[in-house]
């Protein structure tokens, strides 16, 4: 399988918004695009990450979409199981939900939240583990990028969760590459750029894994509808996590139709 016939996968990271009357509405809104401009679910898989206390509304919501739409969680414990950890929810808690598909090492949770290796992979491990897919976030800051050692810097946020992996995992593992100066800036890196990035970024995994040629790797950071045409016309650029434009359905849409034209 050559990388660009991955099928692509689009999923919008709402971050901490909207409130539950926008999310509804968001959500309903998409429902009519999708029933008036179907996107093929084998042309692209769709996800939406709302806030935690949201999670089985929207997913509810969705359930009325004419396609399959995914409820991502957009964090989950790094303790498993149950017990007394206030205001936690684990991976086994999540998929008792029904939620199946988790971000994990977003950014915003590693600068914000201080979420070091060590918490990342216990995380990756009890959401792998409860059978969830994990859409793991890389990246470098602008400091690291200006001082050449973007790759090396992502290819290391790789290798860390390599130790903790078991090689059937990797299977439910989808990349997202999101360049922190990128991330709700209105700076997107060039497609060339991307590119480039994600062609390392399957290489590391190559090497790793094995699986490379089969794993999707999402770009993030500023897509929008007038970017994701040329972002999604690159071979190793397998969709989006979308956050900004994916609190506007009509931009949400407009970014998956981008992706799924590609297939
Ligand atoms: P923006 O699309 O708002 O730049 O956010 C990207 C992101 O962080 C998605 O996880």
């Amino acid at each position: 399988m050559s990388a660009s016939t991955i099928t692509p996968w689009v999923v919008g990271n709402w971050k901490m918004n909207p409130v539950k009357a926008d999310a509804l509405k968001l959500i309903q809104d998409f429902n009519s695009l999708l029933n008036n401009a179907p996107i093929a679910e084998e042309k692209c898989i769709l996800g939406i990450a709302p806030i935690s206390i949201a999670l089985t509304t929207i997913q509810s919501e969705l359930s009325t979409a004419n396609r399959k739409v995914h409820t991502v969680a957009q964090d989950v414990s790094r303790i498993s199981g149950t017990g007394a950890y206030t205001g936690e929810q684990s991976a086994e808690l999540l998929t008792d939900h029904g939620i199946q598909y988790v971000l994990i090492g977003h950014s915003e949770r590693r600068e914000i939240f201080a979420e070091n290796k060590d918490i990342l992979n216990a995380k990756i491990q009890n959401a792998l583990n409860a059978g969830l897919t994990v859409i793991y976030c890389v990246g470098e800051s602008l400091e690291q990028r200006e001082a050449g050692q973007a790759e090396a810097v992502v290819l290391q946020q790789i290798c860390d969760i390599a130790a903790v992996v078991q090689a059937e995992q990797w299977r439910n593992i989808v990349i997202a590459y999101e360049p922190i100066w990128a991330i709700g800036t209105g700076k997107t890196a060039s497609p060339q750029d991307a590119q480039a990035m994600h062609a390392q970024i399957r290489q590391g995994l190559n090497q790793i894994t094995g699986y490379g040629s089969t794993m999707a790797i999402l770009y993030g950071g500023s897509v929008k509808p007038e970017n994701a045409v040329e972002l999604a016309a690159c071979p190793d650029i397998n969709g989006a996590l979308v956050g900004g434009a994916s609190l506007n359905a009509e931009s949400f849409h407009q970014i998956a139709q981008a992706f799924a034209n590609t297939q």
